[in-house]
């Protein structure tokens, strides 16, 4: 096949982000601007804060694509935009963008799932192997992700509560460490160690479901009881007890999911799995329990929201003219 170029862009959160990507597998530019500096005083994203920040950067940030890709409009065979999950107004802008450049230009427009985006990061370093198993952990979603093939998602397991990045965000605040919070805390872990013995929330239940409220609970009343007492806590300790406490119950339940669905590949997605701790474990896991099932973890620039696992998704359906049409909006609660 010759080549194809997609223009992606990804707005869904709080991260401006255009990118070019040859053939689904190569990056010839990923442009992100955060914004995380405007939130971090709010302790976190705030909805309209964000959507007033990406319709000021999406023009320069498409357009800087497109200069460090060497490429311009004509040379494009797409263009494909994050259609959700994620915050409604932020995904209009990138929609609206994405449309107006396919208008304009004649281009096919392709409406990209973010999440299935964040699984994809993944082919930009590797090839994906079906079929695989993903464990998507984000802000806003972990789930365990069984694909069959390039295109057929099942979740057999995902939290009954909070996602684990916002558990690490809340207790974050709790520590007084900045928004977002994951990156901080587990950076805290590694000079801790696990000595609170913080719950591990359905490790044995017959399903691949899980949850971190309780978990969070327990956290965040050990530091309020140790106020109250004036007891002295280490921080270290706490990031390192509640880290070992997320890491121990999906590691154990993704190797499960993993023996029991007999997959080629374990494949991590999503801004937690930057987590080393997480890494570490999975890697020594996957290493000691599955036998010939190929690890896939992200480099920690691609885990992140970032528009080249958005192009990186859309080359599937570029290639079985999935295509959507200009009544194309954003869709805030889409799964995959
Ligand atoms: O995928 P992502 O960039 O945005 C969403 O789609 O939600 O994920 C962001 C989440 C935040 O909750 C952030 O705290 C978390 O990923 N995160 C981490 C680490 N780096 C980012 N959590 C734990 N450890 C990290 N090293
Ligand atoms: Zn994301």
């Amino acid at each position: 096949m010759d080549k194809k170029l997609i223009l992606a862009i990804e707005t869904s959160c709080d991260e401006t982000s255009a990118a070019v990507i040859e053939n689904g597998q190569t990056i010839l530019s990923n442009i992100v601007a955060s914004q995380i500096k405007s939130h971090q005083r709010f302790g976190g994203v705030v909805p309209e804060i964000a959507s007033r920040h990406h319709v000021e950067q999406i023009t320069l940030i498409i357009e800087e694509a497109l200069l460090e890709a060497d490429v311009t409009y004509s040379d494009l065979d797409a263009v494909a935009v994050t259609e959700g999950p994620g915050l409604v107004g932020a995904l209009l802008i990138g929609v609206n963008a994405a449309k107006a450049i396919a208008f304009a230009h004649d281009l096919p427009l392709i409406a990209v799932n973010h999440i299935k985006g964040h699984i994809f990061a993944n082919q930009l370093v590797d090839t994906l192997t079906f079929p695989l198993l993903s464990l998507v952990v984000s802000g806003g979603h972990t789930e365990l992700i069984y694909m069959e093939s390039e295109d057929s998602y099942k979740i057999i397991g995902e939290t009954r509560d909070d996602a684990v990045g916002e558990a690490y965000d809340k207790i974050g605040r709790v520590l007084g460490v900045p928004y977002p919070g994951g990156k901080h805390i587990d950076q805290m872990a590694h000079e801790g160690k696990d000595t609170y013995n913080f719950p591990r929330a359905m490790m044995t239940d017959d399903n691949f479901d899980f949850s971190f409220s309780g978990l969070k609970s327990s956290f965040i009343n050990t530091v309020h009881n140790a106020k109250q007492k004036d007891e002295e806590l280490n921080h270290n300790d706490l990031a390192a007890s509640f880290q070992a406490a997320v890491v121990e119950v999906l590691v154990s339940k993704t190797i499960r999911a993993a023996k029991l669905k007999n997959v080629k590949q374990l494949v991590l997605a999503g801004g937690v799995a930057a987590n080393q701790g997480l890494r570490t474990a999975l890697e020594k896991a996957v290493f000691e329990e599955l036998d010939e099932v190929e690890l896939l973890i992200p480099p920690l620039r691609l885990c992140g929201d970032n528009a080249a696992m958005i192009g990186a998704a859309a080359f599937v359906q570029l290639r079985n003219n999935d295509y959507a049409d200009y009544s194309l909006n954003g869709r805030p609660g889409l799964t995959v």
